[in-house]
């Protein structure tokens, strides 16, 4: 019995060393200490022995039972703290990793550009209007002394959503809106989009957008306007940058012209940029015809104005080296993340 008793303990040892987890350390429990454990049927066995072998075998038994317990607790203990450590090794953050970055989103370039444009005129003096997209045949033409047979009025290059309302093809019908809800002084840029019923290409897009520049007061001359459109070049382009204005038509200004800045990349060299003329064209402007004021509710006897328009696009595609207007509008952020 001793030698049952010496072996139940060595087998018992020896399997819970190979026990893995706690499930498999009851297992063993069962088998030699549970019911119908073999230790616990060599206990019940006792009542056999003899009245001096049964002190002495219970005592082995019992010295058994209290090593497999023992053995069984400290291994339970083990595998804990191993299923412990395996949780922690899951939770535990490497420091050492790179983080992930957030993706930050960033202006458009248009947008950029305009926010730039609107800094330097309201630096100078002016504010910022507004005016429809969808807007009348009176104020996108015949209030801009823009006649009937004109060729910008043919169908091809307007929108027209009835006889009379038309997708504005220009900012400048914002001038007449302004003069005719404002009184002098007037010095207002009035930025949006503009719609043309062209086909896409590199050069053209059905909509884009235009800034206009209106500054209707007393004694303003072409002076006036040949100030701060040079001053404008120079905030926008660099301080180095000249300015030439070349005689134009348009119907709504009297004279016109056609600003070209000296090119910001040669220097006036000439480049590709430039296409070899070290000019660039950039707006028009001129002073406001005596009709115009007077479809906008001024005497202009009493008052001049001057005008321009630019076009936002246009700008950018020059500052930046962009060579499809498409680009712009195509939302593909390979393109939008250079600026
Ligand atoms: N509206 C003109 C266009 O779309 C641009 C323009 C030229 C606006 C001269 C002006 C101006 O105010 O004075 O081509």
């Amino acid at each position: 019995m001793r030698d049952k008793l010496e072996q139940i303990k060595v087998e018992a040892l020896e399997k819970l060393k190979e026990c893995q987890t706690s499930q498999m350390l009851d297992e063993v429990r069962v088998k030699y200490l549970g019911k119908k454990g073999e230790l616990t049927a060599i206990l019940r066995g006792m009542g056999q022995l003899s009245a001096e072998e049964r002190p002495i075998v219970g005592k082995i038994a019992n010295e058994v039972r209290e090593t497999i317990e023992n053995a069984i607790q400290e291994a339970l203990k083990e595998i804990k703290n191993k299923e412990k450590n395996y949780r922690l090794s899951l939770e535990t953050i490497d420091v050492t990793m790179p983080g992930k970055r957030n993706k930050i989103g960033g202006l458009h370039p248009l947008t950029k550009a305009l926010d730039e444009i609107k800094e330097i005129f309201i630096g100078m003096g002016f504010s910022v209007a507004e005016g429809p997209e969808v807007e009348l045949d009176y104020y996108n033409f015949e209030a801009l002394n823009i006649p009937k047979n004109h060729p910008a009025r043919d169908e091809q290059d307007t929108f027209y959503i009835n006889q009379n309302v038309v997708l504005r093809t220009q900012t400048s019908p914002v001038q007449i809106r302004v003069m005719e809800n404002k009184k002098p002084p007037i010095r207002i840029i009035a930025p949006g989009r503009v719609y043309r019923s062209d086909t896409a290409d590199a050069t053209h897009s059905p909509i884009f957008h235009q800034i206009e520049g209106l500054v209707v007061d007393k004694g303003i001359t072409m002076a006036s306007l040949k100030g701060t459109l040079d001053t404008f070049a120079k905030r926008m382009f660099g301080e180095k940058t000249r300015t030439k204005f070349r005689p134009h038509h348009f119907p709504f200004t009297e004279p016109s012209a056609e600003v070209d800045v000296s090119c910001f990349v040669c220097g006036g060299e000439g480049c590709r940029v430039c296409k070899g003329s070290g000019w660039i064209e950039i707006l028009g402007c001129g002073m406001v015809h005596p009709d115009v004021l007077r479809a906008g509710g001024i005497d202009p006897d009493v008052y001049s104005g001057f005008a321009f328009g630019l076009g936002l696009e246009r700008i950018v595609m020059i500052k930046y080296g962009i060579d499809d207007i498409r680009l712009f509008y195509e939302n593909d952020v390979r393109f939008l993340k250079q600026f």
